[in-house]
């Protein structure tokens, strides 16, 4: 356990915040506590009548005497993504840390969602992803350094009428966990995890804003966001659970399982060993892919 009375604080100064969808809920709350610890925030959301919400964060931000600006395209699209990156290069010169948040949310059982829906939220949560991601990338490569939240959802679990929705959120997990390989392998001070908020926004659950009451504030998440956002935070390619002040990390397991060490593998043995190969005494949790394949090496060759 670190000695946190020894440790300084966490504080931004001097570094460049992207964080999408941050003119309501999470983001919000990711802009201004970032903005509040030094950091200069470009908050995106999408335009709005008269005025975005992402400029509303915008002059929260400034007028507490921090330093923002506002964009407002969508995440959706590879301009869109690229128009927000080079925003914050533009007028900040660089980008550090990088929190894709933005979401849309929209119920369907499997065979009824018709695939404009399914193309719109694996847009906007997945491909997003890339489409902010690749730039801001490209930019921390440069200078070996940089921080990145995506977002993920206990969707991954699985969600009735969210098929797609619980799709985008996994695919986020495999992407952060490819993330911090490539930085690992390159040696740059590059860390990439994946958040799985809960709290009261619009897309929360009503059930639980009126059970948590103010536990479920965007604030107890975005302390989360912030550590992973850290210098002093080296974890990476990791899924943070985060909601009404609990923090928890989540993991890709696999159990030993079982094998035959005989081939050809007949259907009659796997029925009769699959218990053995489910069971979860000693499940191991796989750093990576090579390790995976380690694990399955050391049950299949010994
Ligand atoms: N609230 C929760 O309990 C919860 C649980 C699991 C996951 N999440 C995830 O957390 C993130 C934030 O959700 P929230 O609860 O704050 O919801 P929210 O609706 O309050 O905020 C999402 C924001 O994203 C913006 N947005 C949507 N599409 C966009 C686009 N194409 N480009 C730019 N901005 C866009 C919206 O305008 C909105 O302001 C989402 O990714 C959501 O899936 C939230």
């Amino acid at each position: 356990m670190p000695d946190s009375a020894m440790m300084p604080g966490i504080d931004f100064t001097g570094r460049v915040a992207v964080v999408t969808g941050a003119g309501r809920g999470l983001g919000r709350a990711y802009a201004l506590l970032l903005a509040a610890r030094g950091a200069a925030v470009v908050v995106n959301d999408l335009p709005g009548e008269p005025t975005s919400a992402a400029d509303e964060v915008v002059a929260e931000i400034v007028a507490a005497g921090g330093r923002g600006v506002a964009v407002t395209d969508s995440v959706a699209t590879p301009e869109g993504g690229a128009a927000i990156v080079h925003r914050a290069l533009d007028v900040f010169g660089r980008v550090d840390l990088l929190v894709h948040n933005a979401g849309v949310v929209s119920a369907s059982t499997f065979a009824d969602q018709p695939m404009e829906q399914v193309h719109e939220v694996l847009g906007v949560h997945l491909l997003g992803a890339w489409h902010v991601g690749q730039p801001a990338w490209r930019d921390m490569e440069k200078r070996g350094y940089g921080r990145i939240v995506l977002t993920t959802s206990m969707a991954q679990f699985g969600h009735f009428r969210q098929p797609a929705y619980a799709a985008a959120k996994t695919g986020v997990i495999g992407l952060v966990k490819s993330l911090a390989h490539e930085a690992r392998t390159k040696g740059l001070d590059i860390t990439a995890n994946a958040i799985a908020p809960l709290a009261g926004t619009r897309l929360a659950r009503p059930e639980a804003k009126e059970l948590w009451g103010d536990l479920m504030s965007p604030d107890n998440v975005a302390g989360v966001v912030a550590y992973l956002l850290s210098e002093q935070c080296q974890v990476s390619g990791q899924v943070v659970h985060a909601g009404g002040s609990h923090v928890a990390h989540g993991f890709l397991a696999q159990t030993r399982g079982w094998a035959a060490r005989a081939t050809p593998l007949t259907p009659e043995q796997v029925r009769d060993h699959f218990a053995q190969a489910c069971d979860p005494a000693g499940y191991e949790t796989p750093a990576d892919a090579n390790d995976q394949m380690r694990i399955v090496e050391r049950t299949v060759l010994g």
